[in-house]
């Protein structure tokens, strides 16, 4: 267990690590990203808003508020559930979507990536099933690989998790906990599931007595199209719903929510205690004085328009310079993401080691969002992240490379 050396014993930290931790690995996407990060790369790898439509004059104003007028409670330690006027606020807003919430339902957590934790921390034992699309957000993997279940995929298609094969999973399988999905703007595929398919799905989670975790970090980015209730509204007691501020406003505030029945909140406050006391509260209250003012809406409205243009450029250059036969892609109606599937013969991990050399292009190969393998011919794109002419001209350049290496597996 430890190495003798100069008569003192040395740490042999290989051997003391937790078993549950032997084989975690980093994110491929933050390894990818870290390749992304040079300015001259057009990279469409990464999930990010666009900085330059941050607040900025408006977070300015907002501490300069708290601070004057409450700098005393924000800067103290504050209560594991959150600050109870953002609370009553995320209340007060989710009711337009049908989602009938009191803050006693909320918890405020560090992004959406803490609540997907905390709900691996309290619902998970190990062997437990999961179910999810294929592919899927692979935060959630990273969340949960730690906690050692296993994962049971069904496929989506362009309108989301294919539902009618939950059912079948559920059939077949009796130790599934809770079934994993992302009805608006999917990460990574960008589909939405329509109207019918989440009642069916609210219908059978509860047939079969399962609960549903529902990630909705991207709900309020849509660009065309009439809002869809989302599933907790359809069955509120079955269904723990996860949001955040990371999108809408700026991910570096950390800030996100869950909204679930008090039984479950109560757990899941446990749960937090034990993992960082509270979230911020300077935070909480700098986002609650942007809410409250009326700022965060219009700023949502701003930044809509600027995505829906972004990504309304990608389509229309990708309909220009990908090649046609083998390729499919999805045609978001929001979010930050789209979804390629290729001829079975490419490999994306090829072209991305190709696209960022030659091209000085980045995506995320799409193998990393398949939690049991597979998914080598697809690839994510984001197109919130870069300029209309750097979306033109990365496009142009994948397109190029994607024709050559369809050339190149043909020979
Ligand atoms: C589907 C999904 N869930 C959760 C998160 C985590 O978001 P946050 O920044 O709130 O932790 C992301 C971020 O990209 C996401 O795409």
């Amino acid at each position: 267990m430890k190495t003798k050396l100069d008569g003192h014993y040395t740490t042999n930290w290989e051997e003391v690590i937790a078993d549950r931790m032997k084989e975690a690995k980093p994110s491929a996407i933050r390894e990818i990203l870290k390749v992304a990060q040079d300015p001259t790369v057009i990279s469409f790898a990464g999930g990010l808003p666009a900085p330059e439509l941050f607040p900025i004059r408006e977070f300015r104003e907002a501490c300069e508020y708290v601070l004057t007028n409450n700098g005393q409670q924000a800067l103290q330690y504050g209560p594991t559930e959150g600050y109870r006027p953002l609370k009553e606020w995320i209340a007060e807003t989710v009711m337009k979507y049908g989602v009938p919430a009191v803050p006693e339902n909320i918890l405020l957590t560090n992004g959406s990536q803490q609540a997907l934790d905390l709900v691996g921390k309290v619902f998970l034992n190990e062997g437990d099933a999961i179910i999810t699309d294929e592919p899927t957000y692979l935060g959630a993997i990273q969340a949960w690989n730690p906690y050692r279940p296993k994962y049971i995929t069904v496929p989506l298609d362009k309108q989301g998790t294919r539902v009618d094969k939950v059912e079948e999973v559920l059939k077949e399988h009796k130790d599934v906990k809770f079934i994993y999905v992302l009805p608006n703007f999917h990460n990574p595929a960008g589909t939405t599931l329509p109207l019918e398919r989440r009642q069916k799905l609210v219908e059978i989670a509860a047939k079969y007595g399962i609960f549903i975790i529902e990630d909705d970090p991207y709900g309020e980015l849509r660009y065309e199209g009439e809002d869809l209730p989302p599933l907790i509204s359809l069955h509120k007691e079955n269904v723990i719903y996860l949001s955040t501020f990371s999108k809408t406003l700026a991910p570096g505030v950390r800030l996100g929510w869950i909204i679930a029945s008090e039984q479950v909140i109560q757990k899941l406050v446990i749960a937090k205690q034990g993992s960082d006391l509270h979230t911020s509260t300077f935070i909480q209250y700098i986002v609650y004085d942007i809410c409250h003012r009326g700022i965060l809406k219009p700023h949502v409205k701003r930044i809509r328009k600027v995505y829906r243009e972004r990504r309304d450029v990608m389509l229309k250059a990708m309909e220009e310079h990908f090649p046609k036969e083998g390729f499919t892609w999805t045609h978001p109606e929001g979010g930050l993401f789209l979804f390629v599937w290729m001829p079975e013969e490419l490999d994306a991990q090829k072209l991305f080691e190709r696209a960022v050399k030659e091209a000085g292009v980045a995506f995320v190969p799409g193998s990393s969002f398949y939690p049991n393998g597979g998914g080598k011919n697809t690839m994510r794109l984001n197109f919130s992240c870069m300029p209309p002419e750097r979306i033109k001209e990365g496009i142009k350049r994948l397109g190029k490379i994607l024709k050559d290496e369809l050339e190149r597996v043909k020979k």
